[in-house]
């Protein structure tokens, strides 16, 4: 199981609140970045996009999945999620259900580690299992 040390941390929440620039968030105001550590070492960012429509939506967390999913990786270690209100960081962002099941279709829930952040100095590390417990995954469906 890898460990997520203070220099990965870092790394990843400065990926993530790099994002926040990007945030289309005209409807919530709420703007959120998020970056996707695999295994190889690469980070995909993401940001959340929103839409008119509101339903066609797509959150930060689900942007760098879909980003890296489609350039060919599969094999992922850790995401770090930060947003807030204007991109103000004051809370944790802790990722919605639908990014959590996202997450379940291509990490292993016992090892697969999401860092919420308010900043570098800031953060707090979960399982997926921790997050989604008794998710649905592929496993199940053998
Ligand atoms: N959002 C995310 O991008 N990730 C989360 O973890 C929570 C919510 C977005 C969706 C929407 O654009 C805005 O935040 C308010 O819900």
């Amino acid at each position: 199981m890898q460990e997520m040390t203070r220099e990965k941390a870092r790394r990843l929440i400065e990926a993530a609140s790099a994002q926040l620039k990007y945030s289309y968030a005209p409807y919530s105001d709420f703007r959120v970045g998020a970056a996707l550590l695999a295994r190889d070492g690469r980070v995909y960012t993401g940001c959340n996009i929103e839409n008119a429509a509101y339903g066609p939506s797509n959150c930060a967390e689900r942007t760098a999945f879909f980003k890296a999913v489609s350039e060919g990786a599969r094999d992922f270690e850790a995401i770090c999620v930060v947003g807030g209100k204007a991109g103000r960081l004051t809370s944790y962002t802790p990722p919605c259900g639908v990014c959590r099941q996202v997450m379940m279709e291509f990490c292993n829930p016992e090892e697969f580690q999401v860092i919420l952040a308010t900043g570098t100095e800031d953060y707090k590390t979960y399982r997926l299992k921790e997050l989604l417990p008794l998710g649905f995954g592929p496993g199940n469906l053998t």
